[in-house]
């Protein structure tokens, strides 16, 4: 939540009062932001007086955000494991991490073409994500709590990529024959997620927000994001499965997707492309008069799976564990 000049943190100092912190802190009080604390002067007496207080309005200056969101990133393990931080709270650090980290991966690349260290820091995010979901059963819930559904490109990457993750490891779960779900296997599919739309840079801002239909020639113009998005991912030695989920997500069992109308469609690309669909069905944009009710959402997936289009495993799956009922298709 930015207010001003102020960004609200949560309440992290109770974990890392052991670890440097590099920027100041203030507290809102009385209408006012008030110097609390710079990395110098912060003492135990600090860190009491903050307790005793309910330690709720914390705030760091907006221009300390990229320290700050490194500082995040450094210690993450530690938040995520931490006894004293709850589940909800793990996963808004989390999920607000993710949002900074990829808005600026998909800024950067418009300047640049993504490397390998792009990837590593996007490896980094899904090996979190996976360490929340993998230690706490109710982490979809919370996360589901705290999704934002106004849509924006990095917005959408960063959803995707939860509900692939969390739907791989759910339908693992409920497989009676499992083997060991894989870190390499989530690492991938979480990767690319997260990359599935890098090609949407390469379509025209006006197609891509358009509030009305597009015509069809727009329409052949943005199914051409998934053969931009693996050009642009050739400096980051993808692994060929990762490259599947970029090139292939849009398309469908029955041979009716895009870009190439093939029925053979890796498995792991199908659970990216059910992510995808629940995600781009419920945000808002201009042209819904009307936001799509989670339960409507779970509706049109369904039709999909009737039309032979998606897998009904994985769709039954995603139901189950969206809606936490045993509903059947
Ligand atoms: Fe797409
Ligand atoms: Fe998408």
């Amino acid at each position: 939540m930015i207010e001003n000049q102020y960004l609200h943190i949560p309440p992290l100092l109770l974990v890392i009062s052991e670890q440097k912190f590099d920027f100041d802190i203030y507290l809102f009080q009385d209408n006012n932001y008030i110097l609390y604390a710079t990395p110098k002067n912060f003492t135990e007496e600090h860190l009491e007086r903050l307790i005793a207080n309910g330690i709720g309005n914390i705030y760091i200056d907006n221009k300390d955000k990229l320290t700050y969101e490194a500082f995040v990133q450094r210690n993450l393990p530690v938040i995520l494991d931490s006894q004293n931080i709850s589940l909800y709270e793990k996963a808004e650090i989390l999920y607000d991490h993710s949002l900074v980290v990829v808005e600026n991966f998909l800024n950067q690349i418009n300047k640049d073409y993504p490397n390998s260290e792009s990837y590593d820091k996007l490896v980094h995010i899904v090996d979190n994500i996976y360490t929340l979901f993998d230690n706490n059963q109710g982490a979809v819930q919370s996360i589901r709590n705290l999704i934002a559904t106004n849509y924006k490109e990095y917005i959408h990457c960063i959803n995707t990529s939860l509900y692939s993750i969390s739907l791989l490891m759910h339908h693992h779960r409920e497989q009676s024959d499992s083997q060991i779900l894989r870190k390499s296997t989530v690492r991938q599919i979480g990767v690319g997620a997260l990359l599935h739309d890098i090609g949407k840079s390469k379509i025209r801002q006006s197609i891509l927000e358009k509030p009305g239909v597009l015509t069809p020639k727009e329409f052949e113009e943005v199914k051409k994001h998934p053969i931009h998005g693996v050009e642009m991912c050739q400096y980051m030695d993808l692994e060929q499965s990762v490259a599947q989920c970029v090139l292939f997500h849009h398309e469908k069992l029955d041979g009716s997707g895009y870009p190439t109308g093939t029925r053979n469609i890796p498995r792991h690309v199908q659970v990216i492309t059910v992510a995808d669909m629940f995600d781009a069905i419920t945000c808002e944009r201009p042209y819904r008069k009307h936001k799509v009710t989670t339960f409507d959402a779970l509706k049109i997936l369904s039709k999909e799976v009737e039309r032979g289009r998606l897998d009904q495993e994985l769709v039954a799956s995603f139901i189950r564990m969206i809606s936490q009922d045993a509903i059947r298709l």
